[in-house]
């Protein structure tokens, strides 16, 4: 797997943590040892997991003369905090478009990352219902911003394009020397799977390395065999971009539409158990929309005994703690 040809910023300083979760491990009944990936540990804004993407986009943004990026998500967006990271950092402007996936979800003085857009300088936040064809909104910003003399450029929600997945690719390469030097073999990895840049890319690193560790996606909004193609999909392009060897098995992505619940960014029990959990006994902050969901799924497989006993479980943590703050009547009540 060749990724030197793209182009790259350099956000990572070196390798994200992979930590043992003894206490959680013996909670769930000693039978499987659990292991986290710290990916909330890397730098940008309160972490996660979309710096490892914009890597690659906002480089590519840059090649193409862009000042200015326009991105999308949520009301709550991890991207969209650490696209306003990054641009504030490189000196690029921001703009958002947020889609109001929960009808009156949008509060101009919420807590949790909203706050944070406004203080990394966002430029513009225009807020569209759910369902709304999001390429389309900010192409019409797109359209505003060049008018006004700006070089726009676009990166979708969840920079889950090919260039945006190229960042968990190497991720997975990370992962595996981090393993080689711990002497650790790790049977099963659980990742989040929402805009599928995450799973995709982890997928294709695995097999471009050649890492044969089977990947389970936890999905936070749609059912198992939708969310499936959307990262086979993904996961197709993104091994044509690396030229990996022999492409993607179909077989290799494996989602679990299980801990939903009642849809995306809705509080399920599940997911109040694993936040709850993780913080007691690993002091480990999940968030409510991704890793919470992702954390259920992955205690609720432990104790369906998915994993063969003795068996080692490295779980992605993907980050998203300051959505927290938006939740606290969820935690406390
Ligand atoms: C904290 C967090 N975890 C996981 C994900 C899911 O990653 P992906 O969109 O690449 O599937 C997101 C996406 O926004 C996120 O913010």
């Amino acid at each position: 797997m060749n990724y030197t040809q793209f182009a790259r910023r350099n956000y990572l300083q070196g390798p994200t943590p992979i930590e043992p979760m003894p206490q959680l491990s013996k909670v769930l009944g000693g039978d499987v040892n659990l292991f986290i990936k710290r990916d909330d540990l890397l730098p940008g804004a309160s972490g996660g997991n979309k710096t490892r993407k914009l890597e690659f986009c906002i480089a590519d943004a840059m090649e193409n003369g862009a000042d200015t990026i326009i991105t999308c998500g949520a009301v709550q967006s991890n991207h969209c905090r650490l696209t306003a990271s990054w641009c504030a950092k490189e000196g690029l402007d921001c703009h958002l478009v947020l889609e109001e996936r929960v009808a009156g979800s949008y509060k101009k003085e919420a807590s949790g990352n909203n706050f944070l857009f406004e203080l990394l300088d966002v430029k513009s936040i225009d807020v569209v219902a759910g369902g709304s064809d999001m390429m389309a909104e900010m192409q019409k910003k797109v359209g505003e911003l060049s008018v006004a003399g700006k070089t726009p450029y676009i990166i979708p929600g969840g920079a889950s394009n090919a260039i945006g997945a190229t960042g968990y690719a190497v991720c997975a390469e990370e992962i595996m020397a981090q393993l080689n030097e711990m002497r650790l073999s790790i049977d099963h990895m659980v990742v989040p799977s929402g805009s599928a840049g995450t799973h995709a890319g982890m997928a294709v690193g695995m097999t471009g390395v050649n890492g044969n560790i089977p990947i389970f996606g936890m999905n936070v909004s749609r059912p198992k065999e939708v969310q499936e193609e959307i990262v086979y999909k993904l996961a197709v392009e993104t091994a044509e971009r690396l030229h990996v060897r022999g492409g993607i098995d179909r077989e290799a992505i494996v989602c679990f539409g299980d801990y939903v619940g009642p849809g995306y960014s809705l509080p399920t029990d599940s997911m109040i158990e694993a936040v709850t959990l993780f913080a007691k006994t690993e002091a480990v902050l999940l968030d409510p929309v991704y890793s919470g969901k992702a954390a259920a799924g992955l205690i609720n497989q432990v104790r369906k005994d998915t994993f063969a006993k003795g068996s080692n479980v490295l779980f992605l943590h993907t980050g998203g703690s300051p959505a927290l703050y938006a939740y606290l009547d969820t935690f406390r009540s």
